[in-house]
C-alpha cells in the first residue's frame, strides 16, 4: 500500500506521455516533428529549465478539444491514484493554449470534467491553480485574469511559472493583488534556477502562501530561518531538479538538508512524463538516493496534507 499523499506542484501539461501525444496528434491531424514515441524521449535530455520549456510548449499543440484536456486530465488522476495520491493541487498554463487559439472554456472545461469524476473514480480531491507564465507580460497575465472570471468557482488559487531568471515576482505585483481582490490564494514557482531574493518577493510583494520549489533558499541562511519560522511550505521536486540540472545528481539533492533545517518541505512530481517519475516514484527516489527512511517519508506525506489547500479552504468559501 502506497504512503497517501497529496501532491501540490504538478502541471497537469506536464503529464502528457509520449503515447498520448501521439494519440491526439494522430486524432486532430497535428504533425509532431518527432518520428515516434522513442525518438521524443530520446529528446527528452535537458540542459536547463529553457531547454525543457521549449519541448513542453511545442508538445502541447496536440491538445486542442475539451476531450483532449479531459483525457490528459483523467490519465493523471489514474497513475496518480495508483500511486497513494489522494488530493491533487493541479496547476494549467492557460496561455500557452489561448495563443495557439485554443480558448480558455475549452481547456477548463475539459480539465473541470476530469476533476468532477476525480473523487469517484480515483479516489482524489482535487484544485486547480492558475498559473501565468513570467515570460510573458504583466499585462497578458491580467487579461488571463480576466478571462478567468466566468471560471472563479472552479479555480482554488494563481501560480507562477516559466522561464523564472529575469522576470522576478515584482513583475506581477498587480496581478496578484487582483487575483487577491477577487478571493483567490497565491502561490509562486520561486528559487528554482533564480535567486534567494525571487523568494524574498515572492513572500513580501506577492503574498504567497507557498513557493513551489524554492530549493535555492538553502544560499541564504536567514531566509531558511524564516521561512522555517513562518512555516513557509516549499513544493520540492527532485526528480525534475535533476533533469533540469539544477542539482548534478539525486545524491546532492539538498532536500534531506533543508527537512533538517526545519522547512516544511514536500515533495511533487512537477512534471512526470518529462522527468521520469510520478510522486510515489520520487518518493522511492530520495528514500534510495538520499537514505531518507521511513519517519522521514511520513513526515513528507503528512507535510503535503499540512501545507494543502484542503485545511481551511471550507471556511473560505464562505468569503
Ligand atoms: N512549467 C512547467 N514546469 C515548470 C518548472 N519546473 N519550472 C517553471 N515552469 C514550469
Ligand atoms: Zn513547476
Amino acid at each position: 500500500m502506497p504512503l497517501p499523499k497529496a501532491e501540490l506542484h504538478l502541471h497537469i501539461e506536464g503529464t502528457l506521455e509520449p503515447e498520448l501525444a501521439f494519440a491526439l496528434a494522430a486524432g486532430n491531424g497535428v504533425e509532431l516533428p518527432y518520428k515516434d514515441t522513442e525518438e521524443l524521449r530520446a529528446a527528452y535530455l535537458f540542459e536547463d529549465l529553457q531547454s525543457f520549456l521549449d519541448v513542453y510548449y511545442s508538445l502541447m499543440a496536440v491538445l486542442r478539444t475539451e476531450d483532449d484536456f479531459f483525457e490528459l486530465t483523467d490519465a493523471y488522476l489514474a497513475r496518480a491514484a495508483a500511486q497513494g495520491v489522494r488530493h491533487a493541487e493541479i496547476f494549467f498554463d492557460p496561455q500557452a493554449h489561448t495563443s495557439r487559439g485554443v480558448p480558455l472554456a475549452t481547456v477548463i472545461e475539459g480539465l473541470a470534467r476530469a476533476l468532477d469524476g476525480g473523487e469517484e473514480r480515483h479516489g482524489i480531491s482535487t484544485r486547480l491553480i492558475m498559473c501565468f507564465l513570467r515570460d510573458e507580460s504583466a499585462e497578458s497575465a491580467m487579461e488571463t485574469l480576466d478571462a478567468a472570471k466566468p471560471y472563479l468557482h472552479r479555480i482554488a488559487a494563481v501560480g507562477l511559472d516559466s522561464a523564472e531568471v529575469g522576470n522576478p515576482p515584482s513583475k506581477f505585483r498587480e496581478v496578484y493583488e487582483a487575483a487577491a481582490a477577487l478571493g483567490l490564494r497565491k502561490v509562486a514557482h520561486a528559487g528554482e534556477e533564480g535567486p534567494p531574493a525571487y523568494i524574498r518577493e515572492a513572500l513580501d510583494i506577492l503574498g504567497v502562501e507557498r513557493i513551489d520549489h524554492g530549493l535555492r533558499c538553502m544560499e541564504d541562511p536567514e531566509l531558511v530561518e524564516r521561512l522555517a519560522r513562518e512555516r513557509v511550505a516549499l513544493t520540492v521536486c527532485p526528480l525534475s531538479n535533476v533533469r533540469l540540472r539544477v542539482v548534478d545528481t539525486l545524491e546532492q539533492h539538498p532536500l534531506a538538508r533543508m527537512m533538517d533545517a526545519g522547512l516544511l518541505c514536500t515533495v511533487n512530481s512537477d512534471d512526470p512524463a518529462y522527468f521520469g517519475g510520478y510522486v510515489g516514484d520520487t518518493f522511492h527516489a530520495v528514500h534510495e538516493a538520499l537514505g531518507l527512511g521511513e519517519e522521514k517519508l511520513r513526515e513528507l506525506a503528512r507535510n503535503s496534507f499540512v501545507a494543502s489547500f484542503l485545511e481551511d479552504d471550507e471556511e473560505r468559501r464562505g468569503r
